[in-house]
């Protein structure tokens, strides 16, 4: 146990039995968040992320391991745990049929404020939001951002010290993620710890000093952003060709040409790759390459690499990959 963590676990551990088979969706990780920092925990769906911060968020039991909030234990002092997390994921405790002042209203009465001080926070919060305008008008009318914004107000009626942000910004549009996101570094600003999940390599990029990536409940990568992309290649090219058929020969003289695996888009003339650390030159050589061997290319980029494209290089398969992590159960 150690002062300056915010968020600890070791070896946690939960399993889901459907009828006869077992899901091992979080599988023995080991997670340290530092007080005041931003963890961001990296994955494709299924790969745990909700389990495991639920667990953190005692909201389920785990089966083995220990993890500790403040230094709290998640399962001996749950209570203390909750009253100092704040949690907010794909279902959220927003009433639908509430507005959303309503909404922090109630809330702020639920955790013991005075009416004048429950209304006060509601208040401040809405405004904080941009959701102001908004606030005498009931949930189930607000678009998907204004519903993040007012999941993400709703759990931070109480000023937590820990916040868990469950997929925060999935499904929204880019100007909505970026005042979710303004929205965070302002909470860290003000001394908050946050663990985030997320499926954007982007978003734990922008956003957390450290990134743990998880794949069929394990952690396979842990590091700060800058780790993690050496350990990947600095980004990625994509390549559209003309025609379909044109593809198998450019995925052929890309792979030669980087030397790096090739991942397929479901469009069938896309495809990209990562670039190799040092890969300036290969990437260079690429279009004359392709030229050469008769492939024509009406688009060619270079961007960050894409999760699809971390998990290739980390763990030899695409998030796509339905590998289960659910098995027979060996009786
Ligand atoms: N209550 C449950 N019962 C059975 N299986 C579950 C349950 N919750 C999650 N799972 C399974 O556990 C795995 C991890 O799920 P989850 O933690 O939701 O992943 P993520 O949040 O990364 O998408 C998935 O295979 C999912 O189907
Ligand atoms: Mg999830």
């Amino acid at each position: 146990m150690s002062d300056d963590l915010a968020v600890e676990a070791h070896g946690l551990v939960k399993h889901f039995r459907t009828g006869k088979s077992v899901t091992r969706a979080v599988d023995g990780v080991d997670l340290a968040v530092r007080r005041g920092s931003v963890y961001g925990v990296l994955g494709p769906n299924g790969a745990g992320k909700t389990t495991a911060v639920r667990m953190l968020a005692t909201l389920l039991r785990p089966d083995a391991g220990t993890a500790s909030v403040l230094g709290h234990d998640v399962v001996r002092d749950a209570d203390a745990v909750r009253s100092v997390v704040g949690l907010t994921g794909q279902y959220a405790s927003v009433d639908e049929d509430l507005t959303g002042l309503e909404n922090l209203v109630m809330l702020a009465r639920l955790y013991g404020f005075t009416a004048p001080g429950a209304r006060r926070r509601a208040n401040d919060l809405m405004g904080a939001f941009g959701l102001a305008d908004a606030a005498a008008r009931q949930v189930k009318t607000y678009s998907g951002g204004m519903r993040r914004r007012i999941d993400l107000a709703a759990s931070l009626v109480m000023s937590p010290e820990v916040l868990f942000l469950d997929e925060p910004t999935t499904g929204l549009d880019p100007r909505s993620r970026n005042q979710v996101w303004d929205i965070v570094r302002v909470l860290v600003d003000d001394g908050a710890t946050v663990l985030l999940t997320t499926q954007y390599l982007e978003e734990a990029d922008q956003l957390a000093d450290r990134i743990a990536v998880i794949d069929h409940g394990k952690v396979i990568a842990e590091g700060t952003a800058t780790q993690l992309k050496a350990s990947v290649g600095e980004g990625s090219v994509q390549v559209r060709v003309a025609e379909a058929d044109e593809r198998p020969r450019a995925a052929e003289v890309v792979e030669r040409v980087l030397g790096t695996a090739v991942v397929l888009a479901p469009d069938p003339t896309a495809l990209s790759a990562r670039v190799p650390e040092d890969g300036g030159d290969a990437v260079a050589r690429l279009l004359p390459a392709l030229a050469e061997a008769g492939v024509s290319v009406p688009e060619f980029s270079l961007g960050q690499p894409s999760l699809d494209e971390v998990f290739l290089a980390l763990t030899g398969h695409e998030t796509q990959d339905d590998s289960p992590t659910t098995e027979s159960e060996v009786a």
